[in-house]
């Protein structure tokens, strides 16, 4: 029995599947990490792998960073936790205010889901309205209303010109349901229509420019600029989950497309590595939680809230991630894409690759998917997505789940170019 066999024993006595998060479970038991070091992570076992999956694309440095490290053990000896607010905080929410110009103002959170959270109650607070509208198979975290439709399937996903909102945890409210509107992705005329059945009774739409679950595809700018102009048409609210697309371009993959969001959730990335969420946007819609105003709408508190440690960490990450830094990483990332691109032309294989910015993601699918139905795996699929990660994972790669990659910056054209071959000897396994 190895050292993770047997941890995974214990941890079955003390914790629902032996795990706090499901994604780092592998069959038949998970590897236990011992230590990170730039882009590498080494496991109790002593086996090092290169780390693509940058704990699910929240790493912008890799491991144990050593900016990061020095600021945060100063840090820590001046103390983790005050009921004070701290200047660190304040110089971070004006570097993140200056990387975007539609974020005026900022709160900060604990988590990517509580950022979310915040972005629509604030939607409803400012809009009066009880709804909201979401894209299909789109995770956006573990709020009720956020989670709607995340995980249908063919048997309960409904007509597509009108999903189904389709529960994730057994027990979630119908009223919860009722409240929430399911779009396709990409699907222009669909979206606008199923919207146009709501508008009255929507505070906003929450889209993720390029949803992982989806297919980690871009959205097309015409789908986006229309959803835009429709919730300006209605004085519906756009907010945009950059928790973890705020990587791909300096300002956020918002940069890329021609519009301007009232309200933005960011997580992961800006935590340097520790927990953390962020909502910011126009002034006006923010101003509902100003708790200085005479009719506060939406009290919002958090214990942990702004802590100094996430703060310093969050401060010395994002102001090393430049826009030098970012081109880097997305030159890196298209590197790949066409190295997998090669890969697949060459063996053969039924695969395609999407992505953008410093992320890709490889299907055994030909056409890359346009929504959360088309990404849909078969069984057969999935059976082969599956032996393809075995056989990176032994070959010392770390993946993200779904067979994504989410690159840091101690990565260098080594580590991408040994990827893409074990990537093409996989392809070579699986014919
Ligand atoms: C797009 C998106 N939004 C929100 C979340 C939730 O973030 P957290 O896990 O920090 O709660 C995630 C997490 O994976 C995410 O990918």
């Amino acid at each position: 029995m190895t050292r993770s066999e047997k941890l995974y024993k214990r941890a079955l006595e003390v914790l629902p599947g032996g795990v706090s998060r499901n994604t780092v479970l592998r069959d038949p038991y998970p590897p236990y990490a011992d230590f990170g070091e730039g882009c590498r992570l080494t496991d109790i076992e002593g086996v090092s792998r290169i780390d693509f999956s940058n704990n699910m694309a929240s790493l912008l440095h890799g491991h144990a960073c050593k900016e990061v490290v020095q600021a945060v053990t100063a840090q820590l000896k001046k103390g983790s936790a005050f009921t004070m607010a701290t200047e660190v905080e304040v110089l971070y929410a004006e570097h993140l205010c200056s990387r975007n110009p539609s974020f005026d103002k900022l709160r900060f959170v604990n988590s990517g889901t509580e950022a979310i959270m915040a972005t629509l109650k604030a939607s409803r607070a400012f809009t009066g309205r009880p709804k909201i509208a979401k894209v299909e198979g789109a995770y956006h975290g573990q709020y009720d209303y956020a989670e709607v439709s995340q995980t249908p399937t063919p048997q309960t996903w409904g007509d597509i010109d009108c999903p189904n909102s389709v529960p994730v945890a057994h027990g979630t409210p119908e009223s919860a349901l009722n409240d929430v509107v399911v779009l396709p992705f990409n699907d222009t005329t669909r979206a606008i229509a199923i919207l146009n059945k709501h508008a009255d009774e929507l505070a906003c739409v929450l889209l993720d420019l390029m949803p992982h679950r989806v297919g980690l595809r871009p959205a097309d700018g015409e789908f986006v600029e229309a959803i835009r102009g429709w919730t300006e048409q209605h004085d519906v609210l756009l907010v945009l989950d950059e928790v973890i697309t705020f990587r791909c371009e300096y300002g956020g993959l918002q940069e890329r497309y021609n519009i301007t969001a009232d309200l933005t959730a960011l997580g992961k990335a800006i935590g340097g590595g520790f927990p953390v969420g962020a909502i910011t946007g126009r002034s006006e819609v923010m101003d509902v939680m100003n708790p200085c105003n005479d009719n506060l709408l939406f009290p919002h508190s958090g214990t942990f809230s702004a802590n100094p440690i996430t703060m310093t960490a969050g401060l010395v990450a994002m102001e090393k991630f430049d826009k030098h830094e970012v081109a880097r990483l997305n030159a890196l990332a298209q590197r790949a894409i066409e190295g997998i691109e090669n890969a697949i032309e060459e063996t053969g294989v039924t695969a395609c690759v999407t992505g953008a910015g410093s992320m890709f993601r490889v299907h055994m699918k030909e056409q890359p998917p346009q929504n959360f139905r088309e990404a849909f795996l078969t069984p057969e699929e999935n059976q082969k997505l599956q032996m393809l990660l075995d056989h990176l994972f032994e070959e010392g790669f770390l993946m993200i789940n779904t067979c994504s990659a989410a690159l840091s910056t101690p990565m260098t054209e080594t580590e991408i170019d040994t990827l893409v071959n074990a990537v093409k000897s996989g392809f070579v396994k699986l014919q």
